[in-house]
């Protein structure tokens, strides 16, 4: 019966991605004759603080980090190992200073993949208990708006004062193989360094809104997320978070194609509109050029949120009643029922406002067409991405060749690093020695 109703809650929320039309390219992995292509079965785990510095640290066992260091692959070491580290790290005995309650250590992907002249086609399921298509909330309350609900990592979250919910995502990193050549055999670790948010030397946002780069000064940011070594001058024992590289520099790099791409399929900020978001990452983790799937609907200089529901199209109401919280039938904020927010509204104690809104993508930020659908027990993903976009932000993919790949998995309302990811991966186009290897088809 439960899944019954889940199957016709998930349709709802199908018909409303027929309102944004996704990516006006041909983009249909549903027309792929799956049973064609091998499946392969991939082992993601929990890593924790686990870092590139770690890895190639003394606190890895004598000899793997500079095993690491030279070159040699997590793999050659750890294959069918990621149960036993998965466990330990998410149960808190490694490497975990703050262990999510019932985290599991792994999760189990079956990926599929296939190519013909235009595309590369993704056929992805992986377990999990409750569909994450939803994300934060705010609500509200005598005259104002407070936070209702956000990621379990939160401290509000963790102590019991907010509600938890943030949207699942399945993330994919993926290398040109030449210009990024640590992500070859260290795959993500390349790019986790012990100063980024939620790591053990994370610097704290007054530094970085002070550095002349990253800060209030430059690219306005209080926190530090993935980067590559090639963006720094010099890397540290804890990373090199505040000696980045200068724009003009960056800039330089990026041109002659050293990033790695991120692409995330996100169960509410890009799924209903057939989309995964399209990104990249050097210096910091960027968006491609264009419009973003999702927009941000929270004026944090105000306290209220940007939009609210047009009433005329919602039912005579501006917002979500506390029923609708994470509720698959209530409406979605798109750019097709928004209203710019009224301060005047007769807003009520307990009404709901979704911090992020939907909107179709466009340009280089429209690169990535997911079709899902939550049944079996799981998320089915189909996705499609054309070979060679013609952007400049993206990697051009060629059959007959074998990229690194790194997959990485939010589920249970965790954001960051509280994820569980791939070793380091090999995706072949038309060949036979990728963890993952695409047929060609007609
Ligand atoms: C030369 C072999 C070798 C290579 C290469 C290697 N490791 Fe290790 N790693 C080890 C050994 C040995 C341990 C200690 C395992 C133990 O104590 O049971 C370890 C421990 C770990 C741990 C801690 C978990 C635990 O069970 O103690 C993590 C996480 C880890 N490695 C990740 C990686 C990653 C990621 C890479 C690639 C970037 C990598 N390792 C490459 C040999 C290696």
């Amino acid at each position: 019966m439960k899944r019954i109703t889940m199957k016709l809650n998930v349709a709802t929320v199908a018909a409303m991605a027929a309102i944004l039309a996704a990516p006006g390219w041909a983009a249909d992995a549903s027309r792929v004759n799956w049973s064609v292509a091998p499946k392969s079965e991939i082992t993601l785990f929990y890593p924790g603080q686990a870092s590139l510095e770690f890895v190639t640290g003394k606190e890895h066992r004598k000899g793997a980090a500079k095993a690491v260091l030279g070159g040699e692959n997590c793999l050659n070491c750890h294959k069918g190992e990621e149960a036993d580290i998965g466990d330990k790290i998410a149960a808190g005995k490694r490497l975990e200073p703050n262990p999510v309650a019932g985290k599991r250590g792994t999760i189990k992907v079956a990926m599929q993949a296939a190519y013909d002249n235009q595309n590369l086609y993704m056929k992805i399921f992986w377990p999990a208990k409750e569909a994450g298509a939803f994300h934060e909330y705010v609500v509200y309350k005598d005259g104002k708006w407070e936070n209702y609900a956000t990621n379990r990592n939160n401290a509000a979250v963790a102590a019991g004062k907010m509600k938890a919910s943030y949207e699942d995502r399945f993330t994919i990193m993926l290398g040109d193989g030449k210009s990024v050549p640590a992500f070859n055999s260290q795959g993500c670790w390349a790019t986790c360094h012990n100063d980024m948010r939620y790591m053990p030397n994370e610097p704290k946002k007054a530094e970085v809104q002070a550095h002349p780069i990253l800060g209030a000064a430059g690219m306005k940011k209080d926190d530090i997320r993935k980067y590559v070594a090639e963006s720094r001058t010099a890397m540290g024992p804890t990373g090199g978070w505040d000696k980045i590289k200068s724009k003009p520099e960056i800039d330089a790099l990026r041109a002659k194609g050293v990033f790695l791409e991120l692409w995330q399929w996100r169960g509410y900020r890009s799924n209903p509109v057939g989309a995964a978001d399209d990104g990249y990452l050097i210096e910091y983790r960027a968006f491609d050029s264009g419009k973003n799937p999702f927009f941000g609907n929270w004026d944090g200089a105000k306290g209220q949120p940007i939009f609210m529901f047009d009433p005329a199209r919602n039912q005579g109401r501006a917002g979500l009643t506390e029923a609708e919280f994470r509720n698959p039938k209530a409406p979605l904020l798109t750019t097709k029922n928004r209203a710019p927010y009224d301060p005047n509204y007769k807003w009520k104690n307990g009404d709901l406002m979704v911090k992020q809104g939907l909107q179709a993508p466009e340009g280089s930020a429209a690169d990535n067409a997911v079709a899902a659908t939550f049944a079996n027990g799981g998320w089915n993903l189909l996705w499609t991405r054309r070979l060679n976009t013609g952007n400049k932000d993206d990697i051009a993919l060629k059959p007959g060749e074998t990229y690194p790949i790194g997959l990485a998995i939010h589920d249970d309302n965790v954001t960051a690093r509280f994820h569980h990811v791939s070793f380091p991966l090999k995706l072949s186009l038309g060949r036979k020695d990728g963890d993952i290897n695409a047929v060609q088809i007609k």
